[in-house]
């Protein structure tokens, strides 16, 4: 079976560290693994506007950030199908009937459905394209007959909902949709990297995330301000690594080659750990570190979002030819669909036939 991966974001503002330890830095190396036969990364944008009905210019203006922070990480268009998800029609066709194989109740237990309905206090007036989108996530993947979905932990519902689905559809109407596993970061500080304050949820409006394309002085301020261990108060008093933002992040980002290049004196992560637990090891130090380790991961990551900046046009290009080509691929997989649903009418010589037949 060919292996085949889908993911992709909803356009609604500038990729961040967290997006890029959960799962973009994932997808580079999936990429150029060579493993897979097609990789498809999708920006959501009718995702995006399911709760942002009212915002349509601020999914417009995002679609090309994303694209510009996918190929500042390395996504390269000759490997990975960078596509928009509105221009896809046929997602629509396939969400229409996968939604007679959901109930509402089962809408309704969905633990990042429940979630998001809280946060964007949806609770009297949910809109029903809003309630709807893990079937639309469905299609997404089923679409593509992706095997493999690399996304944070936060998606695992709907990647149950959408194996739901696939089981189904295949037993109402026969072996017809494949399967998709969902691939979850391997360490449990990229699974969840917290905002610079310590708070679980990174969002524009609070300030604490580091933006892929952050500037250097930025990016020193924002890991100095980190949030660590409000217990310790002075350098000798032992420290503790629960909570802890700035240890959070190293476990992330921090790899042996930083300890040789600018803190010597440790060899490893947990040596450093381990005199923090101590106590002797003074908080400034230890983001000093984490900041040369962030500034060392992002600068090839600015500097070549830089350069394509510089032609945008190039960009929504290669969007326009990844979306050309997977509504081709998608429409295989509707063609697919609606044969076994038997819905394909006019191509059904044998419908024709026995009902002529019954009228002789
Ligand atoms: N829900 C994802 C997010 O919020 C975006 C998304 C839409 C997606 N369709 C998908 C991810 C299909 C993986 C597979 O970022």
């Amino acid at each position: 079976m060919a292996k085949i991966i889908l993911t992709g974001d909803r356009p609604t503002g500038r990729l961040h560290v967290g997006h890029y330890v959960g799962s973009l830095r994932r997808r580079v190396e999936l990429q150029n693994s060579g493993e897979y036969d097609k990789i498809y990364i999708m920006i959501a944008d009718a995702q995006a506007l399911t709760d942002n009905a009212d915002n349509p210019e601020k999914v417009r203006q995002n679609i090309v950030e994303v694209a510009l922070d996918y190929l500042a990480c390395g996504l390269d268009p000759e490997k990975s199908n960078l596509f928009i998800q509105s221009q896809i029609p046929e997602l629509c066709e396939l969400s229409f009937y996968y939604m007679n194989l959901v109930t509402v109740s089962r809408l309704q237990r969905n633990p990042t459905v429940k979630t998001e309905i809280k946060m964007r206090n949806f609770e009297t007036s949910i809109p029903v394209g809003f309630f709807t989108y893990p079937i639309s996530q469905a299609a997404d993947i089923t679409a593509f007959h992706a095997t493999t979905v690399p996304v944070g932990e936060d998606q695992m519902p709907m990647i149950e909902q959408t194996k739901e689905i696939v089981h189904k559809f295949n037993t109402v109407y026969g072996e017809t949709l494949t399967d998709p596993d969902i691939l979850l970061p391997d360490n449990a500080a990229c699974m969840r990297l917290p905002g610079t304050d310590g708070k679980a949820k990174m969002s524009k409006s609070l300030g604490n995330c580091i933006y892929l394309s952050e500037e250097p002085e930025e990016i020193r301020k924002k890991v100095m301000s980190m949030f660590t261990d409000p217990n310790h108060l002075k350098i000798d008093d032992p420290g503790s690594l629960e909570g802890n933002t700035v240890f959070t992040y190293l476990d992330a980002f921090c790899k042996e080659e930083h300890f040789e290049r600018y803190l010597p004196e440790y060899p490893n992560l947990d040596e450093l750990k381990a005199h923090y637990q101590r106590g002797g090891l003074g908080d400034v130090k230890v983001k000093k570190f984490l900041n040369h380790v962030l500034q060392e991961e992002l600068e090839p990551i600015r500097s070549r979002r830089k350069e394509y900046q510089k032609d945008v046009g190039y960009v929504y290009d290669v969007l326009k030819k990844g979306s050309e080509a997977a509504q081709a691929a998608a429409a295989q997989t509707l063609d697919q669909v609606r044969r076994a649903m038997k819905i394909n009418y006019f191509e059904d010589n044998a419908l024709i036939e026995e009902q002529s037949k019954k009228y002789q």
